[in-house]
């Protein structure tokens, strides 16, 4: 009835990347491996509480007041030295923006770049919440493909030849959602030589880095950005606690001034007060430590999921073996629609779910990938799930064979 009066940026006859995205199956014997969420029993509750407690101790009704744009800069500073300890970006506080999440630093990214029809190159499959950020802002996308070792840089490359408007290029180079797909050094180093010679921005977007399992984090691409032209975003919800809502962004110059600007209108600034609770956490305890006992459980929690992909799945189907993160992605042979089968056939008869690969294409064109996220359960819990789905996967591969 008001349909007419609203911006076609936010028309709910067209589904957002995000809606639909988890399955719902209310059977007592489901087992999900669709949400990305972290695991709960991990979640540092009681070192919050007192870092909340603390903070407002110290600062008392001060606390509750505006506080400054960027967030409190005391967050800003640890924020900055972790990056320069961690993935060797040179920065400092004046450079770093807090934001609602890291969702919101990618939403202030497109708002400040992006014109509708304005040119963006996304991997595929890519980050759905991405997708729904940029689509607000009515870009045209163009698809690029990933390798083992990340992008595809010869079909970015061909792709900026053909489309040399190409303004932003948005890329999860670190145990990649929903791939597990890490980009190597020497791929970082020349994304960036290619941003400065086509004349892009690159939106590095990075809050699985710390939770690598194999190997310490890779040198962010920010690192080899000379021209102030990467802007780096990760965020505390993978590795303290999600509804926090904080994640924050590295920007220089010309970027931070028009994300600054556009942040204004936004929301003024973000929430003082869980920023300084967060800053009180981080000098009470050690981040580090605590980022070292996920990783032991997710390490378990990885390899019990690649094992069960390698013991019970058909040699049809190819899986990807993330060394960190959160996810494992699996491509079925062509023809198999995963949003379907799992639909009529897996959560019926086997009550086990994952989200189907399509919405992770932004032109909604690829029927054949799921996500399965692996941090939500035990080793043993997985290996049940994995075999029941594996099960399905098996019958359904089955009905796709040739019959001689
Ligand atoms: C690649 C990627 N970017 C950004 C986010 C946003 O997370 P948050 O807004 O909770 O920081 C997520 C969450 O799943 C993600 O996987």
């Amino acid at each position: 009835m008001m349909k007419n009066l609203l911006a076609q940026r936010a028309n709910p006859d067209v589904t957002s990347a995000l809606s639909g995205l988890f399955p719902t199956d209310t059977h007592p014997d489901a087992i999900s491996f669709a949400a990305g969420s972290p695991r709960e029993s991990l979640f540092p509750v009681k070192e919050m509480q007192r870092a909340f407690h603390d903070a407002i101790d110290q600062q008392g009704a001060h606390l509750f007041q505006y506080q400054t744009a960027q967030g409190n800069p005391e967050l800003r500073a640890k924020l900055a030295a972790r990056i320069g300890k961690w993935g060797q970006v040179v920065t400092t506080a004046d450079n770093v923006v807090l934001t609602v999440g890291g969702q919101q630093a990618i939403e202030l990214v497109a708002k400040a770049l992006l014109d509708p029809g304005d040119e963006v190159a996304v991997e595929v499959p890519t980050y759905v919440g991405a997708l729904a950020a940029f689509d607000l802002y009515q870009p045209t996308y163009h698809a690029v493909g990933l390798q083992a070792d990340g992008l595809d840089l010869d079909q970015l490359e061909e792709t900026l030849r053909q489309h040399p408007g190409i303004k932003l290029l948005y890329t999860v180079p670190d145990y990649h959602n929903p791939t597990g797909i890490t980009m190597s050094v020497a791929k970082r180093r020349q994304l960036v030589d290619l941003a400065n010679r086509y004349d892009f921005v690159i939106l590095e977007d990075s809050p699985y880095r710390d939770l690598g399992y194999v190997q310490s984090p890779l040198p962010a691409i920010k690192s080899f950005d000379t021209q102030g032209r990467v802007v780096f975003v990760s965020s505390m919800s993978k590795i303290l606690m999600p509804a926090l809502r904080t994640g924050w962004l590295v920007a220089d110059g010309d970027l931070l001034a028009a994300i600054m600007k556009v942040r204004f209108g936004s929301d003024l600034e973000t929430t003082g007060v869980t920023h300084a609770a967060i800053n009180v956490f981080m000098e009470e305890n050690d981040l580090d430590a605590h980022v070292n006992v996920l990783k032991n459980h997710y390490r378990e929690q990885c390899a019990a999921m690649v094992a069960a992909l390698q013991a019970d799945f058909p040699d049809e189907v190819d899986f990807t073996t993330p060394q960190g993160g959160f996810f494992d992605w699996v491509t079925l042979p062509a023809g198999i629609d995963t949003g379907k089968l799992l639909a009529n056939q897996i959560i019926p008869q086997a009550h086990v779910s994952y989200v189907p690969g399509t919405n992770f294409y932004p032109n909604r064109d690829s029927h054949n990938g799921l996500r399965l996220c692996f941090t939500g359960m035990t080793p043993d819990e997985i290996a049940v799930g994995m075999k029941r789905l594996g099960d399905q996967v098996k019958a359904a591969v089955r009905e796709t064979r040739p019959v001689f």
